[in-house]
């Protein structure tokens, strides 16, 4: 019984070992799986939003949203639902902990006359259409908190589709604040806040 106890016990170990992402491990089997698709140091690549920076409770939270498709947009469907269903928790969390030790640049792809309209609306919202300041749960930068993301740098396209998404009935987080605060922007507040956010550092 003993033998079989430790046998177990060492099994178990190798396991961990295995799936444990150590820290700087850019080019382990785990990483490569996430940044085929999202881009060298996890910097993002074209609709594969960039991850190194985030805040690891959000990008497990996301994570958590894939698995139970609850995150159900085109394409984490296509993508991210298929990338998770084998992920056991332990390699997410290592996965979530490792990208957010990353050092985020910004995508700087929005169009820069808007940055200036962008950052008003993200400081200030607009109290006469309802729309609340962003910086209050994002962080004066965006720099995100807790298990609210970071949004600063995060390319355009990416952020513009996710503001359209909730108006057109897509879910992210249960219990996320965001489909309220999205239903109050039009296209060219998501313009312009897409924009300001691409060139955030
Ligand atoms: C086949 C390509 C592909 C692979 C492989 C992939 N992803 Fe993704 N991932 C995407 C796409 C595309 C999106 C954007 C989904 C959307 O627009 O909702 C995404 C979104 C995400 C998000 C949401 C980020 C945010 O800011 O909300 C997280 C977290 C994530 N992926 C983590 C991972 C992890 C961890 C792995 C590796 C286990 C992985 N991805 C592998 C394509 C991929
Ligand atoms: C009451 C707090 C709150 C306010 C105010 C708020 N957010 Fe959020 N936001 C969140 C939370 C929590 C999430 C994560 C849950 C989710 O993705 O649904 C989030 C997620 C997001 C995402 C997804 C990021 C990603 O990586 O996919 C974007 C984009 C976003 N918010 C933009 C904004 C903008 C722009 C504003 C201002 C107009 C704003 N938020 C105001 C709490 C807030």
């Amino acid at each position: 019984m003993k033998r079989i106890g430790l046998k177990l016990a060492i099994a178990a170990t190798i396991a961990t070992l295995v799936s444990a992402v150590p820290a700087g491990a850019g080019d382990s089997p785990a990483v490569r799986n996430c940044t085929w698709c999202h881009g060298a140091n996890a910097q993002g690549y074209t609709v594969a939003p960039r991850l190194a920076g985030q805040r690891p409770q959000y990008t497990l939270n996301q994570i958590r949203s894939f698995h139970d498709h609850t995150r159900d947009n085109p394409f984490s469907r296509q993508y991210m639902w298929n990338a998770v269903a084998a992920l056991n928790p332990d390699t997410a969390r290592d996965l979530a902990n490792y990208f957010a030790s990353i050092a985020p640049k910004p995508a700087n792809d929005g169009d820069s006359a808007l940055a200036a309209k962008g950052k008003r609306i993200f400081m200030e919202g607009v109290p006469e259409a309802n729309i609340v300041s962003c910086y209050a749960c994002h962080g004066p930068n965006g720099e995100g908190i807790r298990d609210i993301p970071r949004l600063g740098g995060l390319a355009y396209f990416y952020v513009k589709a996710r503001l359209e998404q909730w108006n057109k009935g897509y879910h992210s987080t249960a219990g996320s604040p965001m489909p309220l605060v999205a239903s109050h922007l039009g296209p060219d507040e998501i313009e312009a806040l897409a924009s300001y956010l691409s060139f955030v550092n």
